[in-house]
């Protein structure tokens, strides 16, 4: 077993402040590697990565993610569900590609960047970066898609800001494993209302004594929140996924 690999992460945090250093074109390309040799659906590789250098448009995606501090970080990625490449093959070959248009294949190009996202997450932690997944990239897909001339059958999944940290934020506590691991068939805890008592407790007194950012607020509260967020941006997501070839209708 290697412990160090575990003890890692179980120590992940997210990394939102960063000291004024630039990744080194070698870190990159290990960063670059390890997202390669993620698990791929069908090995079919459909996911990309922009690396975003232009001042102007991190500063645009700063913007758009209400994140000015990602332009403080040593490198920002943007990943990519990436079917564009494999038509270009099924073009070649004069085969009909109408099944990378289908909801199948935009499924399996997001799971690949995701789990690519991920596999750069762990490498740079062991490389001791750190940093922050960024799904708040959608809020602006459209403009995303412009910025980073992304062609038909591409769909920006995540951005992905890696850095040196410049500070350790405290550990986030996570639900027992009561609340989420089931054996055999889905069924919540017969006293699931007060394990989750229990930790909305847990997640307030880690926002209460948190050095930065410090707030009351429990899980629910934070789940009552985010359900009112969701309505206020992102509601031309799913004419832009059709709007970029996916999700043909299949009926
Ligand atoms: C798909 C995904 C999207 C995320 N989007 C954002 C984001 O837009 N902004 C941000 O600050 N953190 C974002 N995060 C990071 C989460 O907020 C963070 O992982 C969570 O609060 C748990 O904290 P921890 O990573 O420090 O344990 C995202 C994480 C994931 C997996």
């Amino acid at each position: 077993m290697n412990d160090s690999i575990l003890n890692q992460l179980m120590n992940h945090t997210s990394i939102r402040h960063f000291k004024n250093q630039p990744l080194s074109v070698k870190q990159v390309t290990t960063l670059i590697d390890a997202a390669q040799h993620a698990s791929t659906s069908t090995f079919s590789q459909q996911s990309s990565i922009i690396s975003v250098r232009d001042p102007k448009v991190k500063d645009e995606l700063a913007v758009i993610t209400g994140h000015p501090w990602l332009t403080n970080s040593g490198h920002y990625f943007v990943m990519i569900a990436d079917q564009y490449r494999n038509l270009q093959i099924a073009k070649a070959h004069q085969v009909d590609p109408y099944v990378l248009q289908t909801t199948d294949k935009f499924l399996a190009g997001v799971f690949d960047a995701a789990i690519a996202t991920q596999n750069i997450m762990v490498a740079a932690e062991a490389m001791g970066l750190g940093g922050t997944i960024m799904g708040s990239i959608l809020n602006d897909s459209d403009r995303v898609i412009q910025l980073l001339d992304l062609p038909e059958l591409t769909f920006p999944v995540l951005g992905l800001a890696i850095g040196y940290p410049a500070d350790q934020p405290e550990l986030k506590p996570r639900m027992p494993q009561t609340m989420m691991h089931f054996d055999g068939s889905y069924h919540l805890p017969a006293d699931f209302d007060s394990q989750l008592v229990d930790y909305d407790q847990l997640i307030a007194e880690y926002y209460g004594t948190r050095s930065s950012n410090e707030r009351q607020e429990s899980f629910s509260h934070h789940i009552v929140a985010e359900l009112g967020r969701s309505h206020e941006v992102r509601q031309d997501l799913l004419a832009t996924i059709k709007q970029q070839g996916f999700l043909i209708d299949e009926s």
